[in-house]
């Protein structure tokens, strides 16, 4: 069992402390926020779990070996930074943090300190995305041609970032996830309608290497709540609905083939239609932040990276400042730097 803490107890926070004590690997022994009053309400159901609004109390427990921080984005790097300085492995919410220097800074300060940096990319968890990733690895799809997804909800407007750093960073975790390439450049569309100049609606566009092209559509302020994404692929194509509480994942077998006739070749490509069978593959119903936890307290314990770590992470920090500047350059085409 790995003995852990929680920082944070606002609105994701109470998620994690709830999967920390139902994991068997877990052992949360404090939970810390700024708000006294919050903190009691949300412990009252765990009363063998320690209260403090000073994180100092958690960092200075040398029988705390692992923190998970649930605090708004731009508090992640200072929280990380003191948490691996004080030698704990950290689990942070997403988006690993407000930039790509800080994220890069703390990737490599717990790569020095030999600590496991890990980033809450819920969606990577869920039974739909794994399933997804084991049909994509097996070939079922053939060549990934696009990525389409709209991520859309009556949601709640942040106060510190905005709609693309708070949803499509799910999108981009799972797109990091699912694809073997990465994408090369951005383009991002946005406007705020909440008279600040936080983006609430936005059309963003990865391109990639080939013929490759991904979408999504984020929006807090939309009447209905929908989370629909299609993935096309040369062979089969997939419709995934993440609100249906059945057959979330369909698999189509739709596409088109191309040929052409002997007497008019290369100049008339003849497009025929296939529609086969659809095909609902069952998935794995377990709770994805439960095995969240699990992930954060075997990658500890096995000495290895997690599957979400920090070089991913960072990956999605740098796709998230192009758009960025590409929503500041009324969506030109920002590149994409890796190292
Ligand atoms: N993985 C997911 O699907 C998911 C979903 C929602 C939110 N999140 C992420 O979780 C994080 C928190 O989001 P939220 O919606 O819960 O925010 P929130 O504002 O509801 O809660 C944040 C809490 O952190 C506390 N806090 C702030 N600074 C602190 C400090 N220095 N020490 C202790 N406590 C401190 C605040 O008092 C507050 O209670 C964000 O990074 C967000 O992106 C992830």
């Amino acid at each position: 069992m790995v003995n852990t803490a929680v920082i944070g107890c606002g609105y994701w926070g109470p998620n994690l402390i709830r999967n920390f004590m139902t994991c068997p690997e877990t052992n949360l022994l404090w939970a810390c926020d700024l708000d006294p009053e919050r903190l009691n309400r949300v412990l009252a159901p765990f009363p063998s779990v320690r209260k403090t609004t000073d994180v100092a109390d958690i960092l200075e427990d040398d029988q705390v070996e692992a923190v998970a921080i649930a605090t708004p984005v731009g508090t992640h790097y200072l929280l990380a930074k003191a948490a691996l300085e004080k030698g704990k492995h950290v689990l942070l919410e997403k988006p690993l943090a407000a930039s790509v220097a800080q994220g890069s800074e703390l990737v490599a300060l717990a790569a020095k300190k030999g600590l496991r940096l890990m980033c809450d990319h819920t969606f990577c968890y869920t039974g739909a995305v794994r399933k997804i990733k084991q049909i994509i690895d097996a070939g079922e799809l053939g060549e990934i041609l696009y990525f389409d997804s709209i991520r859309i909800n009556l949601g709640l407007f942040q106060s510190d970032v905005n709609v693309i750093w708070d949803l499509a960073t799910h999108d981009l975790a799972i797109v990091d996830f699912l694809l073997p390439e990465r994408p090369i450049q951005v383009s991002a569309h946005g406007v705020a309608h909440a008279g600040n100049s936080i983006e609430n609606i936005a059309y963003v566009t990865l391109t990639y290497p080939g013929n490759l092209i991904a979408h999504f559509h984020v929006n807090w302020l939309s009447p209905v709540k929908i989370r629909k994404t299609l993935i096309g692929g040369s062979k089969k194509m997939i419709e995934w609905n993440d609100l249906v509480p059945a057959e979330k994942i369909k698999v189509y077998d739709r596409g088109i083939e191309l040929s052409s006739t002997e007497q008019d070749q290369k100049s008339r490509l003849m497009v025929s239609y296939r529609c086969g069978d659809i095909h609902s593959p069952q998935i794995d119903g377990a709770e994805a932040l439960l095995l969240v936890a699990k992930e954060f307290a075997d990658c500890i314990t096995e000495k290895r990276p997690p599957l979400t770590d920090g070089h991913s992470a960072l990956r999605v920090l740098r796709v998230l400042e192009a758009a960025e500047r590409s929503l500041k350059a009324d969506g030109a085409n920002v590149r994409i730097e890796y190292p």
